[in-house]
């Protein structure tokens, strides 16, 4: 019999988790001989090579990634697709950025064909980094979903996304209105929402580009469809929240901005969170909303330091993420990296073990997509990737002289970036081999 049987399986270091270290001793599982077994598709199994290799069908291929890690897909909770063609674009912080070169690149997805082919590129990016799932900002042209979920859905990949909504103090072509923004809003939603791996984000770009009657009806959106995803900005920059408390004086902060238009619940994900007070981030928690943190970007545009401390005392929900174009890097390894040093810089400490649950399995509960992604537990989706240690020499070097798994994760978090992900894997299927395009 050579009928090719439906289950593959995956042998290699095996790491996950299934609780937040921060808060819980025994929050991971590592397997140094392990076995990933998949089943159309989803994770059947994940545990010791000894116990579980005897249960396999008779016949199933061991793909042999001995040396290596496998753990789930990365997950970058806050990325602008739009902007991969800018990334690197100097400029003295966040509102002179966006004038001079993040408008004018958006502008150019006006055209359907410029949009699908930054897409594939994008989408080779987040792959060849061990990134399987984003959350995705697309520009103000309806067409530019289309696009990005047109190129997603190509690859299988579990994918949020959405049209940023901006009616206000932005160049007129970029500019929606409150009415067309939410109409087309719907429309996408109709067309994309939980159509194969595709979620829909409500997308207000930040309060000072969207008027009230706006904000109004992507909250209205956002009750109407209580599954969609809600993304935007908050409190990443200073002159911003200056700005922002002139534009909405009645507001008690900048979170309440959006709070008081009903944009706060599960699933809305808020980037930067940096000039929050005690009060936002009990309000996040309450809420369940989520913050993104998005360290590469935040030192790039001198926007501030995240407070993980004050964000974990208060019980906030916490993701990491690249928030390319701002960032510098699609690498969540070098997000870590960053990461790392903010925490360092606001007398915080955070461990290899926490960043790596931040990019994964602390990501999909932010998003409340953790019984999908985000772990191997039996009946997840199976987006995993294989970490090679020995990628540089210096990382090989630095991984032969490590004493502990927590050595061994600090090392790839600092060291490592695109060279350290062997292959990426989404739904089961290869979606990227390093050194193969
Ligand atoms: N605030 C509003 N728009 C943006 C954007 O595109 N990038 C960043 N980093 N902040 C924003
Ligand atoms: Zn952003």
């Amino acid at each position: 019999m050579n009928k090719q049987s439906s289950v593959q399986a995956y042998r290699a270091g095996l790491l996950h988790f299934h609780a937040d270290p921060a808060f819980n001793e025994r929050a991971h599982a590592w397997h140094a001989d392990g076995l990933l077994v998949v089943e159309n598709g989803k994770v059947s199994a994940a545990g010791d090579y000894a116990a579980l290799a005897p249960t396999l069908p008779p016949g199933t291929e061991v793909k042999d990634y001995r040396g290596k890690i496998i753990m789930p897909g990365f997950i970058d909770s806050h990325v602008h697709y739009p902007q991969t063609d800018m990334i690197a674009s100097p400029a003295p912080g966040l509102l002179p950025w966006l004038e001079q070169y993040t408008f004018p690149t958006e502008r150019q997805f006006a055209d359907p064909a410029h949009g699908a082919q930054v897409a594939e590129f994008f989408l080779d990016q987040l792959l060849a980094n061990g990134t399987t799932t984003a959350m995705v900002y697309c520009t103000v042209h309806p067409q530019s979903v289309d696009a990005f979920f047109t190129a997603s859905e190509g690859r299988g990949l579990r994918m949020i996304a959405g049209k940023v909504m901006m009616d206000r103090h932005c160049p007129e072509f970029l500019c929606d209105s409150a009415a067309s923004g939410a109409e087309e809003t719907e429309a996408l939603i109709q067309r994309w929402h939980k159509k194969g791996r595709s979620l829909y984000a409500i997308t207000p770009r930040f309060a000072p580009t969207s008027t009230e009657a706006q904000l109004q009806l992507a909250g209205e959106l956002a009750r109407k469809y209580p599954d969609t995803f809600l993304q935007t900005h908050v409190s990443e920059n200073k002159e911003e929240c200056a700005w922002v408390k002139q534009l909405f004086p009645e507001a008690r902060s900048y979170l309440d901005v959006y709070d008081r238009y009903g944009m706060m619940r599960p699933r809305a994900v808020y980037g930067h969170c940096i000039w929050l007070d005690e009060t936002d981030r009990a309000r996040m928690a309450e809420t369940r909303a989520a913050a993104a943190v998005c360290p590469t970007s935040n030192l790039f545009l001198g926007s501030g330091l995240f407070d993980f401390e004050q964000a974990d005392r208060a019980g906030m929900l916490l993701s990491l993420a690249t928030d390319v174009g701002a960032g510098t890097s699609f690498s969540m390894l070098q997000t870590m990296n960053e990461a790392y040093k903010v925490a360092r810089l606001k007398g915080s400490y955070l461990p290899a073990m926490r960043m790596f649950y931040l990019a994964t399995l602390g990501a999909a509960r932010s998003l409340h997509l953790d019984d999908t992604i985000g772990s191997f537990a039996v009946g997840r989706e199976a987006d995993f990737i294989v970490l090679d240690p020995q990628a540089t020499p210096l990382l090989a070097r630095r991984s032969a002289n490590t004493d502990s798994l927590e050595e061994q994760l600090f090392a790839l978090a600092l060291l490592g970036d695109d060279r350290a992900i062997a292959a990426s894997y989404a739904g089961g299927r290869l979606v990227h081999a390093r050194g193969q395009g």
